[in-house]
Formats: structure tokens, sequence, C-alpha cells
């Protein structure tokens, strides 16, 4: 059992895939604040709709940056918590002076499209591993954003 990490895991395949959560979650970190940013300084006649809607995206990626989190937590291991090694690995790149509506959502779709892509590798990987717990949370994720997406596209026309 020596082999095994406290939920019957594989230790190898679980300390592989609580890096890629680790990478995951920077980019959420990233992400979320790329999202206050949108919220705080959006300006223009759809200032009150979309000031509410970044709200209600930054306040789920918050969520989610907790559960990513506890997830590595659960897998044995420890997740990042310092800005520095964020900014290191994420691959969305923090998103400074956006004031202008569309230029906002387009960088949420862009950054959702991202999440996606990392979750279609998480969720290929936790498969190979038999990690149900991390599978469904990235499935989860995916269907609940590829559904943003949608939504966020249809805004821009
Ligand atoms: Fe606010």
């Amino acid at each position: 059992m020596s082999d095994t990490n406290a939920i019957g895991l594989h230790a190898s395949s679980a300390q592989q895939l609580a890096e890629r959560l680790n990478g995951l979650l920077a980019n959420y970190q990233v992400f979320y604040m790329n999202t206050r940013g949108y919220h705080w300084n959006v300006k223009g006649e759809q200032f009150f709709e979309l000031h509410a809607k970044f709200e209600e995206i930054y306040t789920d990626l918050l969520t989610k940056v907790d559960e990513v989190a506890e997830r590595i937590l659960t897998l044995g291991y420890q997740p990042l918590h310092a800005y520095s090694d964020y900014a290191k690995i994420s691959q969305i790149q923090e998103d400074k002076q956006v004031a202008d509506g569309k230029q906002c959502v387009r960088g949420l779709v862009e950054g959702f499209q991202v999440l996606i892509e990392l979750q279609r590798e998480l969720l290929s990987q936790a498969s190979d591993a038999d990690d149900e717990g991390t599978a469904s949370l990235a499935s989860d994720y995916i269907r609940e954003q590829e559904k943003t997406v949608w939504m966020l596209n249809a805004y821009l026309g």
C-alpha cells in the first residue's frame, strides 16, 4: 500500500495531478483578479449590467479557486499560495488598464477558453489515473464554462 495515497490513488499519478491542478489554480487566481479589474474599471452605458455580471463571475471563480486548492490537499499535496508563483506559471496573463465593456468581455472569453482547455487535459489525465473526484470536478467546470462562453459570445454579437 506504500505506493498509494490516503484515498487509494497511485502516489505518482496523484503527484502529477496535483502539479497540473496547481497550474490550473495559478490560472484561476490571475483570471480572478483580471475579472475584479473588469468589475471595478468598466465604463460606459452598460456599466450597471456589466459591473454586476463581472461580480457574479469573479465570485464563482473564487469558489473554484478554493475547490481546486482543496482538491490538491485531498490528493496529499500543497496548493501554491503566493502571487509570485501564480504569475510565473499562469498561461492567462494579467490584463491591465481595461475599461471598455467589450474588451472586458473578450478578456473573459479568452480566459475561459484557456481554463476549458487546461481542464480537458486535466480530465483526461485524471481519468487515466482512475481519479474520479478530480475528473468530475474538471468535467463540471468545463460544462459550466462552455455555456458561459456561449453567453459572453452572444453578448459580443
Ligand atoms: Fe464591487
